[in-house]
This record gives structure tokens, sequence and C-alpha cells, in this order.
């Protein structure tokens, strides 16, 4: 499939997309939603995709925001029918994914930009990445997904800190914060990205899907986490990953996962 605002690229089972309006520094249109929606579905859809990274294109922005010029004008309904569409087809959809997604932050993610390396399964920034959420500086507030998913990440104090003065923090910051997980210089930031790739794809894919649906089952309103992990637990038994898993531990090689 062919993109306006987005490049995908396949290599050895790990896509990666890079979010392709660098004259806007990458700033997240309608459009440019959609396309990431429908690229995500399709790789979810392959089995042979094993991880997706997300990353923005030129050297100074992973994405400067949701596209300020496009919601200037709206009414009450169309801001909630835009924050409610996006966090429904984009935000929450890239959380749920079975395939685990990393958030390669190339420069600024600020806004949306943030709300979307935060709705990844986790992040790697390069050292000259800034982040924050900006919006109360415009008279909004963030809308996808921004006002929960940085206090589970960071704690509610410092959010609420960073969501009220609009400011940017460092890489270095965010790495104490624990809002990114490693910080590496910018021309290493893919090959590092697809080395965490290469020790996730030795593992099983299914139990792997698994722990990402346990985990995020602990911030799931009316969810227990704990029984999630139970459910998902016994059912690995029954997957030939297990056994492949196990069999090969005990025959002391190395396992052939095909995410059966
Ligand atoms: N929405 C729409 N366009 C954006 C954008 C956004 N979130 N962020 C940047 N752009 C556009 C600029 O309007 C400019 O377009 P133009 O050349 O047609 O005028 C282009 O991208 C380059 O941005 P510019 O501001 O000139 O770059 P800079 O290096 O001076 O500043 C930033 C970089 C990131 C500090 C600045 O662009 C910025 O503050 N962006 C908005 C961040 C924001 O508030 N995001 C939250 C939105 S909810």
């Amino acid at each position: 499939m062919s993109y306006n605002n987005i490049l995908v690229a396949k290599e050895n089972s790990i896509a990666t997309i890079t979010i392709n309006r660098p004259t806007k520094l990458n700033a997240l249109n309608t459009e440019t939603i959609q396309e990431l929606h429908k690229a995500f579905q399709e790789l979810e859809q392959n089995p042979e995709t094993r991880v997706v990274i997300l990353t923005g294109s030129g050297e100074k922005a992973f994405v400067a925001g949701a596209d300020i010029a496009e919601f200037a004008d709206f009414s009450v309904e169309e801001g909630v029918q835009l924050a409610a569409q996006g966090q429904d087809i984009l935000f929450n959809f890239v959380e749920n994914l079975k395939t685990p997604v990393i958030a390669a932050v190339n420069g600024f993610a600020l806004g949306g930009g943030l709300e979307l390396a935060m709705a990844c399964h986790f992040r790697i920034a390069s050292d000259n990445a800034k982040m924050g959420l900006p919006e109360v500086s415009l008279g909004v507030i963030p809308g996808y997904g921004g006002t929960q998913r940085l206090p589970q990440l960071i704690g509610k104090g410092r959010a609420m800190e960073m969501i009220m003065t609009a400011g940017m923090v460092t890489s270095d910051d965010a790495y104490r914060m624990g809002l990114v997980n490693h910080v590496v210089p910018q021309a290493e930031l893919m090959d590092f990205c697809k080395g965490i790739a290469q020790k996730i794809m030795r593992n099983s894919p299914l139990a792997i899907s698994s722990a990402i649906k346990s985990i995020n089952s602990n911030y799931k309103d009316g969810e227990n986490g704990f029984e999630t992990e139970i459910k998902s637990f016994g059912k690995c038994f029954a997957t030939e990953d297990f056994k492949e898993g196990t069999t090969a531990f005990l025959e002391k090689r190395k396992a052939v996962f095909t995410g059966e």
C-alpha cells in the first residue's frame, strides 16, 4: 500500500514506519493518523512482522505534535471527536497491538508526538531529542492520552509539573525520569533499536503478545492485571511455542519459535 505521509520498510521481520512530513516537523494531521492506523493494522496481520519501530523523518523531529493548523477553529464537538477518534484508531490501537512497537524518538516529541511515543511499548531516544506536552500553552490539554500515560510512566507529580509548565525535557532528563529506556547518539538510534528488536525476536511471539496484554491490563478500568496474568499464563501451556521453549532448554539447544 502506498501512503502520502508515512514510509513503511521491512527488513528481516523488523518493520520500520517513518512519519514523513519533515517540512511540518512530522506533525500529525488526520490523514497521517489514518495512514498510521492502516500501516499498523497491516503489519499486525502479517505474522512475519515480529517488531515495529516507529520514527520520524529528518534529524529534527520525531513528531512536533498534532497539526495545530488543522484544529485551530474546531468546535467543542469537533474537539471531542478529534481526541476520541485519534485515541481509538491510533494511540490505544498501538498500545494494544500484539506486535511489540518501539518508538525511536529522533528529535522533538511534543504534544501528540510524545503521546504517540508513550503509546508505543517502550521508547529509545537520540541524544538531541526534546520531549514535552506543551498543550496548555495553546489553551488546550493533551487529548491523545497524555494526561493518563505520562503519570503512568514518570509519576503524578512530575507529570503535573511537565504538563502545567508546558516545558520540554532533554533526553537525559527523560531517561532519568523513566520516560525513555536508553539514550544513544542520533546516528546510532536505528541500529540500536534494531539490536533490541533482534533480542525480542529470539523469544516466543505468542508469549510476548501475552505479556503485553497482561502488562496493559493493569492500566485498564474494570480489569485485574493479576487475573489477566493468571489466565494468559495458563494459555501458554497449550502453545507449540511453550513445548518448543521447554524442550529446547532441556535438550540444551536454541529454541526455534513458530508463534503457534
Ligand atoms: N502543527 C503544525 N505545524 C507545525 C507543528 C505542529 N504541531 N509544529 C511545527 N510545525 C510547522 C511550523 O508551522 C513550520 O511550518 P512553516 O515552515 O510552514 O511555517 C514548520 O513546521 C517548522 O517549524 P518551526 O516552528 O519553524 O521550527 P522551529 O525549529 O523554529 O521550532 C518547534 C520547532 C518544535 C519548537 C516549534 O515548531 C513548535 O513549538 N511546534 C509546536 C509544538 C506544539 O505546541 N505541539 C503541540 C501541539 S498540540
